[in-house]
């Protein structure tokens, strides 16, 4: 099945934002032979300047790239303010909740709600530009009125996914200095409220002194403690706020959002995203990627706590004029038929979602599409991690009745949006296979000196040139975006890019991510540092030593597994097991929880210390070890563990 071509179909095509390999070639040299040429053109056409920058790209002070600078611009204008002389009657969101309840929110509506929380926000919490305002909430339209009325006035977000703890919440308040934190009650899911303030609560108590004021959106209307002066009620505030809020005029460069996310070592890091580069290039991949067009009905599955929420449900679909899709609950509930029926409801035709959500839809219901009406699909999309081919293939043909593109979209939270994709209407696809750099990105695999590495074997993924949506630095760390992206891989003597994930390229040029090169594990699409588990298992007061490896998981894609020594041997047990991710669970969220734990006599290290994770892959993987040995402290510690993890 690998070697298979789907070429897209041509009913499609004809009408397609890039509708032939041709068209993409076009634009693909254009940008080689003249990079800055190509996206001033785009700049010029897709934005709304204030005032216009003077120079497309400046690389005086690589690798800290400067876009379109001295431009003015404010992104919740590109996403709403510039569409309401033609759109103001369109839907720009579409909510459903868990329960089922949806409201239509028209352009003009969000307008008007975006204004009033802008206004709020600025009036009546002291929010000004540059400063950093948190995002604990659930999936309801409040949390995208929030991000964009942050960028009306120019304060710097930081959504923080609801998922993890009150100490990792914490850690990323005190990492951003922020002055406010949005929130909800809670919200439901799978017919059951659940909590989100409590969280904020536990995280204030413990530290977060830079937080000033609490605003908390009433969703499940549950009983929740509040503290007198901290704390307020949105949705009586919100009444007093006048619906016009003239949005502040920003620098292309100006940070437009923080985004912590998981690196191989060390605590999380706020990637830290610009204002013009980012929101063209989202908007730019909605065009192209999704083809979205009038009255399209778009629907991404994921959360705003990650990236693929920043720019595929609220950023680029609205900045593209289109409506998007926001969905409380899961797509298994009440049934594995749950997704579908929204597909059908509101007539979607363009669906995004991860490859561990297309695992558990298969899986939980083989045939569950087939009773919905799914015809208006056009574009499948998939993200997060490589999709096996199995999962491709029910996709293609049950989801989309074989007519669908499918767009395997990789990317990450530094890239801001789409590097390596399909074009629906041009790209002859490959199950599995990420196929082409979009037109203007220069994706390159290659060896750690530049040379590129031969057809068919694994090297590593780098993108070569910098490009608009790119990561701009790490907040408050400039050092460590050095490091962590350009220190690795150099071309012609310069640093570049370098991803974190190998790829292989084939005779005829398709890309294949092959995954990550570093200690990250990939579990449900979600990234896991090693460092930062192991960190949080330390801390239990029965462990010596740790080792976290991803195991492959049949649902997850990965599973984090632990191998772990204690301080004495005698306390190993299930329950102890149970303590150890409920530490995991306090200290990161239930999202880094162990799957299996092995409790083991040591780990492998080599003579000077460093843990050869290598080896425990291939054990947890049932894999020969075919790694050197012999340069460990105690190579028979291998045979031991192998042992432990065989019979467990
Ligand atoms: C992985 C998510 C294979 C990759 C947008 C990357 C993928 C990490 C794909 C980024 C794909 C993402 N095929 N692997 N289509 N998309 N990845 O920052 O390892 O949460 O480095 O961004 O997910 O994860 P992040």
């Amino acid at each position: 099945m690998s070697e298979q071509i789907f070429n897209p179909n041509p009913e499609f095509a004809k009408d397609a934002a890039i509708n032939s390999m041709d068209a993409y070639w076009e634009l693909q040299n254009k940008a080689i032979e003249d990079y800055e040429g190509y996206w001033k053109g785009f700049a010029d056409e897709k934005i709304d300047w204030i005032e216009p920058y003077d120079t497309v790209l400046d690389e005086s002070n690589a690798p800290f790239y400067k876009w379109f600078s001295n431009g003015k611009l404010n992104v919740s204008n590109q996403c709403i303010d510039r569409h309401l002389a033609d759109k103001a009657d369109q839907d720009a969101i579409v909510f459903e909740g868990d329960k089922g309840d949806v409201q239509n929110i028209t352009y003009a509506q969000l307008s008007e709600r975006t204004n009033k929380m802008a206004n709020l926000l600025k009036n009546k919490f002291g929010v000004k530009k540059g400063d950093r305002v948190v995002l604990y909430m659930p999936m309801i339209p409040e949390a995208a009125y929030a991000m964009l009325a942050c960028t009306r006035i120019g304060a710097i977000h930081s959504i923080v996914f609801g998922g993890f703890s009150a100490e990792a919440l914490k850690d990323r308040i005190e990492d951003a200095e922020a002055k406010v934190v949005i929130t909800a009650d809670g919200a439901f899911r799978k017919g059951k409220p659940y909590m989100l303030k409590n969280v904020v609560d536990d995280a204030l108590s413990q530290g977060g002194e830079s937080i000033e004021s609490v605003l908390v959106v009433k969703r499940n209307n549950e009983e929740i403690t509040w503290v007198e002066g901290r704390d307020h009620n949105y949705n009586e505030l919100i009444t007093e706020e006048s619906a016009e809020c003239p949005f502040e005029p920003m620098e292309s460069e100006d940070p437009l959002f923080l985004l912590y996310t998981s690196g191989s070592t060390g605590k999380p890091k706020g990637v830290q995203h610009s204002t013009a580069g980012y929101i063209l290039w989202a908007q730019m991949t909605m065009e192209w990627v999704f083809d979205l067009r009038q009255n399209d009905v778009y629907w991404c599955t994921a959360d705003i706590g990650w990236i693929t929420g920043h720019t595929y449900i609220v950023y680029g679909p609205l900045a593209a004029g289109g409506t998007t899709v926001m969905f409380e609950g899961v797509p298994t509930y009440p049934d594995a038929g749950r997704a579908w029926k929204m597909v059908q409801d509101h007539n979607i035709t363009q669906f995004y979602t991860a490859p561990t959500a297309i695992r558990l839809l298969h899986k939980t219901g083989e045939d569950e599409p087939k009773k919905y009406d799914l015809s208006k699909l056009r574009v499948l999309g998939t993200v997060g991690e490589p999709i096996d081919p199995p999962a491709w293939k029910w996709y293609y043909e049950v989801v989309g009745n074989s007519k669908c593109a499918i767009v395997d979209t990789y990317w990450q939270t530094e890239t801001g949006g789409h590097m390596i994709s399909p074009l629906p209407g041009a790209t002859p696809i490959k199950p599995a296979c990420a196929t082409f750099a979009l037109p203007g990105i220069m994706a390159e695999i290659i060896e750690e000196d530049g040379t590129p590495t031969p057809v068919g074997e694994k090297g590593f993924m780098c993108i070569t040139k910098p490009w608009p949506s790119m990561i701009r630095t790490i907040w408050n760390d400039p050092e460590r975006f050095k490091k962590s992206y350009f220190g690795d891989c150099k071309k012609d003597g310069e640093p570049v890019y370098f991803t974190g994930d190998g790829a292989m390229i084939a005779e005829d040029g398709y890309i294949t991510i092959t995954g990550r090169t570093d200690d990250v594990i990939n579990v449900s699409g979600h990234r896991m540092g090693t460092a930062e588990v192991e960190a949080a298992i330390k801390k239990h007061d029965s462990v010596a030593a740790v080792a976290v490896v991803g195991k492959p998981h049949e649902i997850k894609g990965e599973g984090i597994f632990a191998y772990i020594v204690l301080k004495c041997v005698d306390d190993a047990c299930e329950d102890l097991k149970i303590e150890i991710n409920k530490v995991i669970k306090k200290e990161i969220g239930a999202i880094a929880l162990c799957d299996a734990i092995a409790f083991v006599p040591d780990v492998p290290k080599t003579r000077s210390g460093k843990i050869m994770r290598r080896i425990l892959r291939s054990i947890v993987k049932g894999e020969a070890i075919t790694q050197d040995t012999s340069t460990l402290e105690d190579p028979s510690i291998v045979g031991a563990i192998e042992k432990i993890v065989k019979e467990a």
